[in-house]
């Protein structure tokens, strides 16, 4: 949804502010919150490495949540499509919730296609600079394409899903990510390490 098109908000509608508020609900925790946004085609491995990772997360004590994208589209986008207007609409939800949930003093970790660099740099501006840290889970398409975890590619070569990402619609790689992985060349547990020592660099987790 564009700026223009979203309903107005209500004048009377004002913002509370509590006492128990973010600075105090992320010392309770021992962390600093932030998004991680794992981007890449299907079967690039952003499932997979985002749940090892949040499990280590888990293991060191830390406040997790991790949004999955097919999860999301059986409650809060289950309204949604694979439109455009409701890919974009997908992710501004999204990009709400983990906003919120970064409030609450999590280290939120999500899985999303989100091929367009559009729809990653709204979510981008949604959080405080440094927030949001962008994961670009770099496997080649071909090997995506063999892996085909769900059987998906081999559907959309048959021409029976339109617009899938890679074969019948452009994914837009990441410019300037503050991760990549490697997911070809690196076994999932030197991955998890890779996002351990991001996050420790960014002051996420000590
Ligand atoms: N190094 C690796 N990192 C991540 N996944 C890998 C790796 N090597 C093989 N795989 C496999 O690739 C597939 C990735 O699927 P998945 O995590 O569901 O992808 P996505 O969530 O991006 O669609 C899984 O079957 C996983 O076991
Ligand atoms: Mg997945």
């Amino acid at each position: 949804m564009s700026a223009a098109d979203m309903p107005q908000k209500d004048e009377n509608v004002i913002w509370h502010k509590h006492a128990v508020d973010k600075a105090f609900r992320s010392e309770q925790k021992g962390q600093r919150p932030a998004l991680l946004w794992f981007t890449g085609l299907s079967g690039s491995g952003k499932s997979t490495v985002a749940g090892a990772l949040e499990n280590k997360l888990a293991e060191l004590g830390h406040h997790t949540y991790l949004l999955d994208g097919d999860n999301v589209r059986h409650g809060l986008c289950r309204d949604l499509g694979f439109s455009d207007h409701d890919r974009r609409e997908n992710i501004r939800r999204v990009g709400e919730v983990a906003k919120l949930m970064t409030d609450a003093g999590l280290i939120v970790l999500s899985a999303f296609i989100s091929p367009f660099r559009e729809e990653r740099q709204l979510v981008r501006d949604l959080l405080p600079e440094g927030e949001f840290i962008e994961v670009f889970v770099d496997t080649p398409l071909d090997v995506c394409e063999s892996r085909d975890p769900k059987g998906l590619y081999k559907k959309a070569r048959a021409g029976e899903i339109k617009a899938f990402t890679g074969i019948s619609s452009a994914y837009e790689a990441p410019k300037s990510p503050e991760v990549v992985l490697k997911t070809d060349q690196h076994a999932v547990d030197a991955l998890v390490e890779q996002c351990l020592e991001a996050l420790k660099k960014a002051g996420v987790i000590a």
